[in-house]
């Protein structure tokens, strides 16, 4: 009888999600359901495995890479990949999955809770009441800003950054946008106007990144970009920490260059209590939780192993990125 390909999978899943696959693979897991692999496990488990799903928590770098001398296929369980050296994989011939659309409204859900949260203070209104500090009603106790009439500026028009546009013109927002290409489809169905980087800062009420990091993003949000934006803006970001000088948007906060934040995403994740940006009042932080609903992760899960099912009965994997 054929070998069946091994399978290293860095979390513990529900069994619901292993079961379909139980007789096509010979299934190892880290038996955690919250606390990720050893590097050293990790490194020890792919030289065996055939195929490996992994998150976002584990670096699949060079030096892991060359020790997996078996592995045909990486099903990372998020749409970024930036935790993964994809070419490095591709040159050792390794095909790369990762987990676009099924997370894209759910995500957009997210961002758009954190873009209403931060602009309408909802933490600090509910830390207001838990500390009883509710003693009148004032005309301008806890007053935010408004929404609705203003305008939106995506930075990076992806499956997200679209469905985040369907949302804003629900509010009835302007919608604003810069991406690498045009995407005359929301121009047209959801009146996104294109603009500049630039122009973009220059003009948004809200300035929501949802760029994937690369080479060519990492930072782009630095001290330049945030003197560019709006006193009165407010940052959102739902991408990756490391599109952000953290350090210039703790100074833009202090020189009130800026309204206020709305952050998912940290340049270094897990953050602590005591990190810089959970010192404002106008900061709402949040620990990466943009496509965290039972419904899409489980959704997300679902479509790792369908990759890797794809992969290994030759149909090829759904969702390749490589
Ligand atoms: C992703 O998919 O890239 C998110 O950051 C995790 O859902």
């Amino acid at each position: 009888m054929k070998k069946k390909p091994q399978i290293f999978i860095t979390r513990k899943l529900p069994e619901h999600i292993l079961e379909p696959f139980r007789d096509k693979f010979e299934i190892k897991m880290w038996e955690s359901e919250d606390k990720p692999v050893p590097n050293n496990i990790l490194h020890n488990e792919v030289e065996k495995a055939d195929g490996l799903l992994c998150l976002i928590s584990e670096r699949i770098d060079r030096a892991l890479i060359d020790r997996a001398t078996n592995l045909k296929i990486i099903a990372n369980m998020a749409v970024g990949y930036d935790n993964i050296d994809v070419n490095y994989a591709t040159e050792k011939g390794i095909i790369v999955t990762n987990t676009p659309d099924v997370l894209s409204e759910t995500t957009a859900d997210l961002t758009f809770s954190l873009l209403m949260a931060t602009a309408r203070r909802i933490i600090e209104a509910s830390d207001y009441l838990r500390e009883n500090k509710w003693e009148n009603w004032s005309p301008y106790a806890l007053a935010g800003t408004d929404i609705f009439g203003k305008t939106i500026g995506i930075v990076g028009m992806g499956r997200i950054g679209e469905a985040v546009a369907r949302r804003a013109k629900g509010f009835g927002m302007k919608i604003t946008y810069h991406n690498r290409n045009r995407k005359p489809e929301a121009e047209k169905s959801l009146g996104a106007l294109y603009r500049e980087f630039d122009e973009l800062l220059t003009e948004a009420d809200y300035v929501v990144s949802l760029v994937p990091l690369t080479g060519a993003t990492k930072y782009l949000f630095d001290k330049n970009v945030f003197e560019k934006m709006k006193s009165s803006a407010i940052f959102i970001n739902v991408s990756r920490g490391q599109v952000v000088d953290e350090t210039a948007l703790v100074n833009a906060l202090q020189e009130n260059q800026i309204k206020a934040a709305g952050l998912d995403v940290f340049e270094k994740e897990p953050i602590q209590n005591d990190h810089p940006l959970l010192n404002f009042d106008n900061v709402v932080c949040l620990p990466h939780i943009g496509s965290a609903s039972v419904e899409t992760r489980t959704r997300m899960l679902e479509l790792c192993m369908e990759n890797l099912d794809g992969f290994f009965n030759g149909s090829g994997p759904v969702t390749p990125i490589s």
